[in-house]
């Protein structure tokens, strides 16, 4: 029987001793998942990517799934995946995708093919100075500083003007700065999921009142959203413009610029959640493009 590897992490993977605040994300995920790829004759196994190559002796494909500890861990989590991919088993999507996908500066590559990306300062460390440049640099009145290496908005620093952190603060990591688009504000974060490159379908996420992260984990919330011609067509030039194969999953985040057109936040093509509920067609997508790589 063909067997499918969903690789889950130790917080989100079931009978953990301590699970996640968005663990119903991957329960989801599972449920969407589970039962199209049984229609097909294959087997779902849920397995921590941690766990030892054994677990995944007999496994013809492994999804990225809910790994959502690997920013972390980037060294072991690549590791893995290679071995795996050494054992003769497709990773979806693959470890040279991954890599590329891993440190967000993929976004100029993007912005090199032509996409619209949000303005970004690339810098290797920030302190006050380097907020106020940017603060400068994008005439704005607050700046978002993240991490090249990040999800889930860990670690992330909003800055304002009027609320400089001090000249003792600094942000000891590789860093990116961006002005705050208060469309995140207002209409919300867009995203947009692609199985096999195709669009699948879109949501807007909107951040609790007084946060302006939109994950679920700080009560952000989702629902369905019918993007007009213009904007389905600037989340497909982002998809087509990742410079690998078609990968079997994508999601593209977006924002509104102040001149009304949409530029591009994150490309997740790692372990990105892909919103079952708003696109209850999902699990049957994922398992169509799963048959054919197995
Ligand atoms: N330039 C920005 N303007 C407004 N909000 C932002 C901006 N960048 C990030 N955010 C908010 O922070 C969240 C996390 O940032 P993101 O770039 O998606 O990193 P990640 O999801 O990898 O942690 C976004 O979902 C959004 O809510
Ligand atoms: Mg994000």
């Amino acid at each position: 029987m063909t067997k499918i590897a969903f690789l889950a992490c130790s917080s989100t993977v079931s009978g953990a001793g301590k699970r996640r605040g968005d663990l119903f994300e991957h329960d989801l995920m599972i449920a969407a998942l589970e039962p199209a790829l049984a229609k097909r004759g294959l087997d779902l196994l849920v397995a921590d990517w941690a766990s030892p190559l054994e677990t995944f002796e007999g496994v013809d494909l492994a999804l990225l799934g809910t790994s959502w500890n690997y920013q972390d861990q980037t060294k072991a989590f690549l590791a893995k995946i290679d071995a795996l991919a050494d054992r003769g088993i497709a990773i979806c999507n693959p470890p040279d995708l991954v890599r590329w996908n891993m440190t967000k500066t993929y976004l100029r590559a993007l912005e090199e093919a032509g996409v619209r990306v949000i303005p970004t300062l690339w810098r290797e460390i920030v302190t006050e100075k380097g907020v106020l440049e940017a603060l400068d640099v994008f005439e704005c009145d607050r700046v978002v500083v993240k991490r090249q290496v990040g999800a889930g908005a860990e670690g992330q620093e909003l800055v304002a003007r009027r609320g400089l952190p001090g000249p003792d603060w600094v942000f000891d990591q590789p860093a990116m700065l961006q002005p705050y688009l208060s469309a995140i504000a207002t209409e919300g974060e867009l995203s947009f999921v692609f199985i096999d490159g195709v669009f699948s379908h879109a949501l807007v996420k909107r951040a609790a009142d007084g946060d302006y992260r939109i994950q679920s984990l700080y009560g952000g919330r989702e629902e369905v959203y019918e993007p007009s011609a213009d904007d389905l067509a600037s989340a497909q030039k982002v998809c087509d413009a990742v410079p690998f194969s078609t990968p079997l999953y994508a999601r593209i985040d977006m924002l509104r610029m102040d001149d009304g057109a949409l530029a591009v936040m994150e490309a997740e093509l790692i372990e990105p959640y892909l919103y079952p509920v708003q696109g209850p067609q999902l699990g049957e997508l994922l398992a169509e493009a799963i048959v054919k790589r197995v």
